[in-house]
């Protein structure tokens, strides 16, 4: 069976893509990263694309005059890469129409937080602190046009404690992202992720 091809979304840091990376040397994600798409120049996602010999490419908004050309020629790239499955891990751009519609079903998010808690922003551990919820934690859930919406596969709960800063809790719900994407995707690339409406069920997991 051909490992499933994935085209990464990553804007910053790109820890995730990282922990996708160590996954796939590891032997435990059956997988490969055909492509990553990264929309600033100078984020360590690109590096870390380059330190492990996989294909990046830069593709920023402010060079096209529109959102939806903006978002075909991430299609396009994406396409030519022969890409299946497309992982915003750390992408901090709205998808729209035109990408949400070329990889119907095909898209994945990790969110940090449980969803629908604390949804459609970049800053969900402080609103999560700031609410004083004693529980929250990380999501990956399907990509529809709506905002941080789309059927969800897996959380995992992160709970919140007494002395917890923005920092230190977003450290501790990042390092249980790192399992959480991978795993999911593992799950996919199994053929065990089917979507029913707004739910999703797992084969055997
Ligand atoms: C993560 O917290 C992710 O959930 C959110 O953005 C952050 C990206 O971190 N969408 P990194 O770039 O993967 O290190």
């Amino acid at each position: 069976m051909s490992r499933l091809r994935l085209g990464i979304l990553a804007s910053g840091r790109g820890s995730n893509l990282q922990a996708i990376i160590d996954e796939i040397e590891r032997g435990s994600l059956p997988a490969e990263i055909a492509l990553v798409i990264c929309n600033h120049p100078g984020a360590m996602a690109l590096e870390r694309a380059a330190k492990h010999g996989i294909k990046a490419v830069v593709i920023e908004r402010k060079c096209y005059p529109t959102k939806a050309e903006y978002e075909v020629a991430m299609v396009e790239q994406l396409r030519a890469h022969g890409v299946d499955l497309v992982v915003l891990a750390g992408f901090d751009r709205v998808l729209g129409p035109e990408m949400v519609r070329a990889y119907a079903g095909r898209i994945i998010n990790i969110h940090p937080s449980l969803l629908p808690a604390f949804g459609g922003g970049l800053h969900a551990q402080a609103d999560a602190l700031e609410y004083g919820v004693k529980v929250t934690g990380c999501t990956v859930h399907f990509v529809t046009e709506e905002v941080d919406a789309g059927p969800i596969i897996l959380q995992k709960a992160v709970p919140v404690l007494e002395d917890d800063t923005v920092e230190t809790l977003s450290a501790r719900i990042l390092a249980e992202e790192h399992k959480l994407l991978p795993e999911a995707i593992r799950l996919i690339a199994e053929g065990k992720v089917r979507i029913e409406g707004r739910r999703v069920r797992l084969l055997d997991s």
